[in-house]
């Protein structure tokens, strides 16, 4: 696939023209690679809440550690479980193209989950796996500082908000995780499922792009 319009087409949506380009700001300083060995390494040997025994291996985060875009999502399943590498599987495959259709190339971005190891037979996290887990995330946020964190589904949402708000009612907002803007959207596993809601999402990434233009100084 070689431009947006196909990428639209891949998600399975009707195409018109966009009118906001992402503009490609210049590189800040980045944090220093240390921290991010110190912090990979915590995560693949931490054992606290159990998941350990389940795992092939943790999967950490995958992308740009300067990215402005930064997506995260609930947890590996299978297929992340056995390579190391959110959004990998079929939702990945789906989560690249919605990302393309905003003009953002996969390695463009940071990919992140809530939880670092995948929970047996794909099952939801747990509270306690997520108060274990997501001071690692937060590390990453922290190191990243990205212009916009976008949460695709449930469990990213609540968690980032501090609610049990219906993911419907938490969309179509610009909400903030500490300061920094936070859209909300389906997940893409659940965009294989109910495609008929592939244009509700298109019209957060949408909101997404707007937000993150907006906040560029
Ligand atoms: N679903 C997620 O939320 N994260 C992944 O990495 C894969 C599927």
């Amino acid at each position: 696939m070689n431009n947006r319009l196909d990428y639209l087409h891949a998600m399975g949506i009707q195409t018109w023209q966009l009118k906001n380009q992402p503009v490609t700001m210049p590189a800040c300083p980045s944090a220093s690679t240390e921290e991010w060995t110190t912090l990979r390494q915590a995560v693949a040997n931490c054992t606290a809440c159990g998941l350990d025994k389940t795992r092939t291996q943790t999967v950490f985060g995958v992308g740009n550690t300067n990215a402005e875009l930064m997506v995260i999502g609930e947890a590996p399943g299978f297929n992340e479980d056995e390579q190391g590498e959110p959004f990998v599987g079929r939702a990945g495959q789906l989560l690249t193209s919605m990302l393309e259709a905003i003009g953002f190339d996969r390695e463009t971005v940071y990919i992140a989950n809530i939880l670092k190891c995948r929970p047996p037979n794909n099952r939801d996290p747990q509270p306690e796996e997520v108060n274990l887990c997501t001071p690692f995330l937060r590390q990453q946020i922290a190191l990243i500082k990205p212009k916009l964190l976008l949460a695709v589904g449930r469990i990213a949402a609540h968690y980032l908000l501090d609610t049990k708000t219906a993911l419907s009612q938490l969309r179509r907002q610009i909400h903030h995780y500490e300061n920094i803007p936070l859209i909300i959207t389906y997940h893409p596993a659940y965009l294989l499922r109910t495609p008929k809601d592939k244009s509700k999402a298109y019209q957060d990434l949408q909101l997404a792009i707007y937000t993150l233009n907006h906040n560029k100084q």
